[in-house]
């Protein structure tokens, strides 16, 4: 069957799962400027065992109009229960099963991008059938290029079979590092290879980069990941909204919610300094505070600084 839209939507932009960073706060923020929104990676046996941090990480705020939860197992079996029980409880509009985190410890248990190795072949399509097949609910993958050889083309094709909704693709392999550029030119022959919507990702930096993107690539849709980070107005065209006023929106969602924590502050806080020049230090002074309020004080203080800067040099 011909795919011509991801999740009946026209060419989306997603806001890319970040471990530990796209936490359900700032994904709110986000899906108000427009991005459709899919948890981090979830361990699909930390929901089969009602694991607490699991299902605060699968939150979902009402801004979310559209939200997918992110799946992580080598299970067909788990998977199968975790979709199950996903749509049981109503908990997203799809899920995605994760193979492209390419970090040792998810891929030293075979997890992530290791699946896309030619030995896990069988284990792969057995996930795929069972992901697809279990759910009424779109189900999708996010992969990369391969492991540390080209299978792109491979997993393309047993994602037809299976009937996939749509692929995003980090046009990487896991055994690259961000030093290395994302290989756009595989996101058009990966559209050529097949008949499901690509979703490009990777290197994306700005919202016309991404509507570009989706005119000359053939994709369906653009996922952004690090570009996003202290910058949810990066989905909207030309959102002239300060940082501070979003900054501030970001931290009344956190302190009602279980995010609201030293760490979570830290990364959030530094992130949103990290748009202004010569804002090195005022992102280290952070680290060294361990007082929630002392922390949002100081990065208020130097967002409504970068912004007065700003205001007085147009
Ligand atoms: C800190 C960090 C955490 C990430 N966590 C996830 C994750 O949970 N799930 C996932 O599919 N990808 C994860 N990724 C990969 C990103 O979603 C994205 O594919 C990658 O960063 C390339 O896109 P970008 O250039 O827009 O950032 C992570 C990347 C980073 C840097």
């Amino acid at each position: 069957m011909i795919k011509v839209s991801v999740l009946g939507l026209k060419n989306p932009l997603i806001l890319s799962p970040l471990a530990e960073i796209t936490i359900p706060p700032f994904r709110r923020i986000c899906a108000e400027f427009g991005a459709l929104t899919i948890s981090e990676m979830t361990y699909a046996k930390g929901l089969l065992y009602n694991d607490p941090k699991s299902i605060r990480r699968i939150s979902r705020s009402e801004s979310e109009k559209k939200f997918g939860i992110q799946l992580l197992t080598n299970c067909p079996s788990d998977l199968g229960e975790a979709v199950e029980l996903i749509e049981k409880n109503n908990w997203s509009d799809f899920i995605e099963l994760n193979l492209g985190c390419p970090k040792p410890k998810i891929t030293n248990a075979d997890l992530g991008a290791k699946l896309l190795i030619p030995k896990n072949r069988k284990r792969l399509t057995e996930l795929l059938e069972i992901g697809a097949s279990t759910s009424k609910l779109p189900f999708s993958i996010k992969i990369r290029l391969g492991y540390e050889k080209l299978s792109l083309f491979e997993v393309i094709d047993l994602a037809e079979t299976a009937d996939i909704a749509f692929i995003t693709l980090h046009a990487r392999l896991a055994t690259e590092n961000y030093l290395n550029p994302a290989k756009w030119e595989y996101w058009r022959k990966a559209v050529e290879n097949t008949s499901l919507p690509i979703i490009a990702n990777g290197d994306i930096k700005s919202y016309n980069q991404a509507t570009e993107v989706i005119s000359e690539y053939g994709v369906k849709g653009a996922a952004i990941g690090r570009f996003a980070r202290g910058n949810p107005q990066i989905f909207q065209k030309e959102s002239k909204i300060p940082s501070l006023e979003i900054y501030d929106k970001l931290i009344s969602y956190m302190r009602n919610s279980p995010y609201f924590n030293l760490f979570n502050l830290r990364v959030q806080s530094a992130d949103f300094l990290k748009h202004f020049r010569y804002a090195a230090g005022a992102r280290k002074q952070i680290l060294s505070m361990s007082n929630r309020e002392e922390i949002i004080e100081h990065t208020r203080k130097k967002l409504a600084g970068f912004q007065e800067e700003k205001n007085k040099k147009i």
